[in-house]
C-alpha cells in the first residue's frame, strides 16, 4: 500500500512513521511544509516532500504517485493562535483540507483518514462523550475541525471516498512541541528537565483524557483499512486529574519539585473524557498505554534531547 502522510514531520507524524515503518508492503511519502514539523522526525528511507497543503501543484504529485491512502495530519494546531488569527487557521485547516480532498478525488485515492479533535465538542459535561453528542466548539480551531468532518462526509457520500474521522483526546508522547494542542505533558517535561518547577492553573482537579501518541498512530493505521465513512473518538476513556499527572511525573523524575497553583485560566474546560467504545468496535483496539509508562518515556526522551543527561 502506498500512503501519503501530510504533516508527517510533526509530533504525531513521527510516531506514525515509526509504526508504518514496521508494516510489510507499505510505502510512505511525507508532505510537510516544516512550519512546526522537523526533518529529523522523518526516518531515513522515507521520502519527505516539502510543500504547503494549499498548493495547487499538489495535484500533479497525486497523478504521478497513485496513492492508495492519505493520512491528513497537516494543520494549524494551536487553539489560542486560532483565536488570534482565525483567517490563517481557516486557510490552512479548511482550504488545505479541500485541496487534499480534491487531489484524492482526482487521483483515485481509496481511503482518507483525518485527524480531528475533542475540541469539536466544546465544553460538554455529558462525559464520557460519545460521537453523537452535539458539537459546539468554543474556538476557531474547533470550528475548522468540525467543518472538516462535514467535508469528509460529503466526499464519501458524493464521490465514494472511504473517509475516517478520528477525534483525538489530549495526545502526549515523545517529540511533542510545547505549542500545539494538549501540551501540558510536554510543557511539564520541558520545565522539569530544565530543573524548574511547574505552574498549574486552578486546583489541579481538572481532568483530561491523556492518550499516548503511539496509540494514536495505531488508530490512524487501522483507520486506513476501514470502508465507508466513520467518526471515531480515540481516547483512553480514563479521567485523569492534573494532580494525578503530577504524581506520575514525581515518580518519573525521581524527586519532588515545586508546584505553583495559580488562578484558573479563562475558557479552560474542567472535565474532559471521550468514550472509546466505537474505537474498540470499529478499529478493534483500545489505547492501552499506561500513563506512568507513557510519562516516563516522554520525560526520558526530553532529558535525552535537551542534553540534560
Ligand atoms: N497533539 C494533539 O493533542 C492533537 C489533538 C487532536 C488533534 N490533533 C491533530 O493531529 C494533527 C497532528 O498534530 P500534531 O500534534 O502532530 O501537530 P504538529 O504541529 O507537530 O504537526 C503538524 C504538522 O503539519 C505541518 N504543517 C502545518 N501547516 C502545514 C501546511 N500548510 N502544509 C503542509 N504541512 C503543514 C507542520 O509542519 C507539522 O509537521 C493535527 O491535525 C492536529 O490538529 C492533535
Amino acid at each position: 500500500m502506498k500512503i501519503l502522510v501530510t504533516g508527517g514531520a510533526g509530533f504525531i507524524g513521527s510516531h506514525l512513521l515509526q509504526l508504518l515503518g514496521r508494516q510489510k508492503n507499505v510505502e510512505v511519502v511525507v508532505y510537510d511544509n516544516l512550519t512546526s514539523g522537523r526533518r529529523e522526525h522523518v526516518p531515513e528511507g522515507v521520502r519527505l516532500l516539502e510543500g504547503d497543503v494549499r498548493d495547487k501543484a499538489l495535484a500533479r504529485l497525486f497523478l504521478q504517485e497513485h496513492f492508495e491512502a492519505v493520512i491528513h495530519l497537516a494543520a494549524q494546531t494551536m487553539v489560542p493562535y486560532s483565536l488570534q488569527h482565525p483567517d490563517e487557521d481557516c486557510s490552512v485547516n479548511l482550504l488545505g483540507l479541500l485541496n487534499v480532498l480534491e487531489c484524492c478525488r482526482q487521483g483515485g485515492v481509496k481511503n482518507v483518514v483525518f485527524s480531528s479533535s475533542a475540541a469539536v465538542y466544546g465544553d460538554n459535561l455529558n462525559i464520557p462523550l460519545q460521537e453523537e453528542e452535539r458539537l459546539l466548539p468554543t474556538s476557531a480551531y474547533g470550528i475548522t475541525k468540525m467543518t472538516s468532518e462535514h467535508y469528509l462526509r460529503m466526499y464519501h457520500d458524493l464521490y465514494g471516498l472511504n473517509t475516517t474521522v478520528l477525534r483525538f483526546a489530549n495526545v502526549y508522547g515523545e517529540r511533542q512541541g510545547a505549542g500545539g494542542e494538549g501540551g501540558v505533558v510536554s510543557i511539564f517535561c520541558k520545565l522539569l528537565a530544565a530543573g524548574q518547577g511547574v505552574t498549574v492553573f486552578g486546583n489541579g482537579e481538572q481532568t483530561r483524557d491523556f492518550v499516548y501518541a503511539g496509540d494514536i498512530a495505531e488508530a490512524l493505521w487501522r483507520g486506513c483499512q476501514l470502508a465507508g465513512h466513520h467518526v471515531i473518538n480515540v481516547s483512553t476513556q480514563k479521567e485523569t486529574s492534573v494532580n494525578t499527572l503530577l504524581a506520575a511525573f514525581k515518580r518519573a523524575v525521581g524527586r519532588d519539585f515545586p508546584v505553583h497553583y495559580g488562578p484558573v485560566r479563562e475558557g479552560d474546560i474542567f472535565r474532559s473524557v471521550l468514550s472509546n467504545s466505537r474505537c474498540r468496535e470499529l478499529l478493534g483496539f483500545c489505547p492501552a498505554m499506561n500513563l506512568q509508562e507513557g510519562v516516563a518515556r516522554t520525560y526520558a526522551e526530553e532529558l535525552r534531547t535537551s542534553g540534560a543527561v
